[in-house]
């Protein structure tokens, strides 16, 4: 049960393996890669407990020797701070242009430590072993890499292709449930935005995916990944269509900063709400029937996740305080908000023509 997604970029190309029991067969994969068997794994002390050694023992296989950095686990470990302990561990332990850094867990580290890796010595290549859904099915593939900012999400980074992706979906049996579903979030939005087909199979199947169906798991992170890798092929840097996978978002950033990136809301829960929204807000605009919203909410809701800002424990700031927060986001262009709506599940598009009135009513009525 394996399959690979291969990314064509210029001078960049990487592949995508998925399927289980990757860890172990890690240095079969990462050993061309090398000019010495030596690679640093950059890791969150979770994630270490549970799969470091399976993955050291992988790269050992092969001959490939490996020292390795626990950071904190959560959101909170993306800053300035973590980044200079990150980069300093990387020059302790004497990694080298032709080096490779290894991020090993969620999204989370996969942002940082590629981010490490894209200045260190002007940038060093590094592998993405992605042990979340969220980072198999989106934040390992790419290159987007960074970290945030007091003035918000992922403001700080730089575009930094890895060499290489080990998806190994036997790891995700070992997610909480909660950061399951989160990156389930992500999964959704590939079928709103552009793949109507693939929302209906996850209708069907999204349980059995979340119950731990190993080849449903494997499907769903392959058309998620390829889906990806289709756009990011056209539109690397995001001038145009690469901002589709933005759908949700603006709102998600939002709804971030305004429970301060902790455990209240976790970043895909936020896409999640984010998505039921702006399907939400394109119906009222008269862009998708009003169907369309009430399908998105439904599917959310039968898998256990949030749906509504009435979903999130404590309270939020109202819908002007939110529509300030959303003007921090990368998405402004000339003090313009960009949305991602819909015009059916499966047909995002990205306009910066969205009343603010209509923004501040679909807030409002979601509290
Ligand atoms: N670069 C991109 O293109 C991109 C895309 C989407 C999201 N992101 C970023 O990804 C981050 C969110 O990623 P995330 O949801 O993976 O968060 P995360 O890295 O914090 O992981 C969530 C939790 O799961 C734990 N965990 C990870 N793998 C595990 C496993 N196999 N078993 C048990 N526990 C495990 C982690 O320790 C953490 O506590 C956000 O910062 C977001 O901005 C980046």
């Amino acid at each position: 049960m394996r399959e690979t997604v291969h990314v064509d970029l210029p001078g960049r190309a990487y592949d995508i393996h998925i399927g289980p029991g990757l860890l172990a067969e890690a240095g079969a994969y990462v050993a061309p890669l090398l000019r010495r068997p030596r690679v640093a794994v950059v890791t969150d002390a979770t994630v270490a407990k549970l799969h470091l050694e399976g993955l050291r023992a992988g790269l050992a296989e092969k001959g490939i020797d490996s020292t390795a950095l626990e950071l904190p686990p959560g959101e909170a470990t993306k800053c300035w701070a973590q980044l200079e302990v990150c980069t300093d561990w990387l020059l302790s332990q004497q990694i080298e242009r032709g080096d490779i850094v290894i991020a090993l867990g969620g999204g989370v580290i996969g942002d940082l430590a590629g981010f490490a890796a894209a200045i260190l010595r002007r940038g060093v290549r590094f592998v993405q072993v992605p042990t979340s859904l969220l980072a198999q099915v989106d934040s390992s593939v790419g290159g987007k890499t960074g970290i945030n900012a007091s003035h918000g999400k992922n403001l700080i980074g730089a575009f930094h292709q890895p060499a290489l992706v080990l998806a190994d979906t036997a790891v995700l049996g070992t997610l909480q449930p909660r950061d399951f579903l989160a990156g389930y979030g992500e999964v959704v939005k590939y079928g709103l935005l552009g793949d109507a087909a693939f929302f209906d199979w996850l209708e069907g199947q999204g349980p059995a995916l979340a119950a731990g169906d190993m080849s449903a798991r494997i499907e769903a992170v392959r058309r998620s990944v390829q889906m990806k890798a289709d756009i990011v092929m056209r539109d690397e840097t995001e001038q145009g269509e690469r901002a589709l996978l933005n759908l949700g978002h603006t709102f998600c950033h939002a709804l971030e900063a305004a429970t301060g990136y902790g455990n209240r809301l976790m970043h895909g829960e936020g896409v999640a709400v984010g998505c039921a929204l702006a399907f939400e807000l394109s119906a009222r605009l008269g862009l998708c029937s009003q169907e369309d919203p009430s399908r998105v909410r439904a599917h959310l809701r039968a898998m256990g996740m949030k749906t509504d800002l009435r979903d999130i424990d404590g309270d939020l700031p109202d819908a002007e305080a939110l529509v300030a927060l959303m003007g921090q986001d990368k998405k402004v262009v000339d003090g313009r908000l960009n949305f991602i709506l819909a015009r059916g599940i499966g047909q995002a598009f990205v306009t910066d023509d969205v009343p603010r009135d209509a923004v501040l009513g679909v807030l409002r009525d979601a509290t």
